[in-house]
């Protein structure tokens, strides 16, 4: 009977298991509503792991943080490839990067961590400055002035001067842009029209990830098209100033896979969204928390004037060319701080991984627990960072948190008196961890250092409260805002 209606029995040595009360779903309900809420009482329930039925699929969490690492380790007994392949699949609708699939050979992990980071890293740093400078002050996008405030939302401000900057930093500018004003006017057409399809696309994602099909959706699907035509190849060829990342995936697009050309757009499309989706939110959190915090803003404008002067650089808005290198961006614990704070309240990634065979799971208090092959593993790192015993009063936002006493990177956190090898996981963990990261914290870094550069900001309400998570996403990444705070920015007067 158990087999009959699908619902798994707890064999001998395996963890407890919850199948809910509805067939297909079993607690998927519970979990959607709140994830941190049912993973906490069942942990108290069951102890540091159990398994859940989530729409059709049996997945154990492991909640112990000492243990993350028999899972974070890569083990000849799980397998990331195949839930991050099949993922993006559903989502962007390319053929498949599994090589065991045989559409393409490219090691695409080999290719992010040759494009994003090490030597790759000066020029992304040093082009997306000058993007964000022009988007912040030539590009007539935000017209602020000496004498009056402009009011706008923190998240759409993040996102007009974030998304563009972004995307013109990995997708280069069409050739000759400066040339004339009909192809400044197309480029501006362009920027404009791939960040309403992206929004557009963006908001059903969660759905494409649980399964539904995207001929569901039809204005997300067209919009998910429409970024794909303005990324074939003859398009891409006619940009400049692209950045490695992109130009590489097209020589490797063509010499070692088989895909189509509609395909192979696809593929850059889903990198659109992989720099972009967790970026935006992370942004509004970053600066929202920091404009709201006294302390954080003294502290930020501190370690900033510190770095300008000691540089000799000076901040001229009509002449925006500020540049830091990734040494003088290194060297900003605060801002570090500022920004790894918004992120511990705000993400909640899953890291998953499958089972690649039966195996035991071994615990750090030295249990092990039977695991069948093809049941998936899942962390939820915000079990870690809403943890009362690991950050004190854990749903405040304290700007310094990520800094010692002696003002630098803090990176001894406890547990019970235990050091913490993993204490702050909004990148992910283990091979699996986002390529992006450092690129990442270089550019929301860069975005504030501008901010404060050349803006006076302040909330329209100082004493709001942070809105609340859009739990609708939990499990991709940054959380976004339900609705979006309102602030006002000028030019600084100060020059
Ligand atoms: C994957 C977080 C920005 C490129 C991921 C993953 C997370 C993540 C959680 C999945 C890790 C896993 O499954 O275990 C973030 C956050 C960001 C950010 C929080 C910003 C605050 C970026 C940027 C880029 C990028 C700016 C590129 C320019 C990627 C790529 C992957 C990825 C290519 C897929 C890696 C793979 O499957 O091998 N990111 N990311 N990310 N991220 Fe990021």
């Amino acid at each position: 009977l158990w087999l009959a209606v699908g619902i798994r029995r707890r064999q001998p040595g395996e963890p407890a298991i919850e199948n809910g009360f509805i067939p297909y779903l079993g607690c998927a309900l519970q979990f959607g509503a709140n994830p941190l809420q049912f993973l906490r009482s069942r942990q108290k329930k069951y102890g540091h792991i159990f398994t859940c039925k989530i729409a059709g699929q049996y997945i154990h969490f492991l909640c112990d943080p000492f243990s993350y690492h028999s899972v974070i380790r890569q083990g000849r007994h799980l397998d990331w490839r195949k839930f991050h392949f099949a993922t993006s699949v559903k989502a962007f609708g390319h053929d498949s990067f599994d090589p065991r699939h045989g559409h393409t050979t490219e090691n695409l992990h080999q290719t992010f961590l040759k494009t994003l980071q090490g030597e790759a890293l000066p020029s992304l740093i040093e082009t997306m400055m000058g993007h964000l400078q022009d988007v912040m002050l030539r590009s007539g996008k935000l017209s602020p002035s000496k004498d009056h405030w402009e009011v706008d939302g923190i998240f759409a401000f993040c996102y007009k001067v974030m998304f563009e900057s972004g995307y013109l930093t990995l997708f280069g500018k069409e050739l000759g842009e400066d040339k004339c004003q009909a192809q400044q006017a197309a480029q501006k057409a362009l920027v404009l029209n791939a960040l309403e399809n992206f929004k557009e696309f963006d908001k059903i994602f969660p759905a494409l990830v649980a399964g539904l099909p995207i001929h569901v959706f039809k204005s997300a699907h067209s919009a998910r098209e429409n970024l794909a035509k303005t990324m074939h190849a003859e398009k891409l060829s006619k940009r400049e100033n692209m950045s490695d990342l992109i130009s590489m995936r097209m020589i490797l697009n063509d010499s070692l896979s088989t895909f189509n050309d509609v395909s192979k757009a696809r593929t850059h499309v889903a990198l659109l969204w992989a720099s972009q989706a967790n970026t935006l939110p992370a942004t509004f959190w970053s600066l929202f928390y920091m404009i709201r915090s006294p302390d954080a803003m003294k502290g930020a404008r501190q370690e900033l004037q510190k770095i300008l002067e000691d540089s000799g650089l000076t901040v001229d808005p009509s002449d925006p060319t500020l540049n830091l290198t990734r040494e003088q961006l290194d060297n900003m614990p605060v801002l570090d701080s500022i920004i790894k704070e918004a992120m511990r309240l705000s993400s909640a990634s899953m890291n998953v991984r499958v089972a690649k065979e039966d195996f035991l799971l071994h615990m750090d208090n030295n249990e092990a627990y039977r695991i069948r092959k093809d049941d998936v593993i899942a962390l939820y790192p915000p079990m870690l960072h809403y943890d009362p015993e690991i950050f004190e009063d854990p749903y405040e936002y304290k700007f310094d948190r990520f800094l010692d006493e002696k003002g630098q990177e803090k990176t001894t956190f406890y547990r019970n008196g235990r050091r913490l090898r993993y204490f702050n996981m909004p990148f992910g963990s283990g091979v699996t961890k986002c390529p992006g990261r450092f690129f990442a914290m270089y550019e929301i870094k860069q975005f504030l250092t501008l901010v404060l550069s050349y803006f006076e900001m302040e909330l329209l309400d100082p004493a709001i409260k942070a809105p609340p998570l859009d739990q609708s996403r939990v499990g991709l990444g940054v959380l976004q805002p339900t609705y979006d705070v309102d602030f006002k920015y000028k030019l600084k007067s100060n020059y």
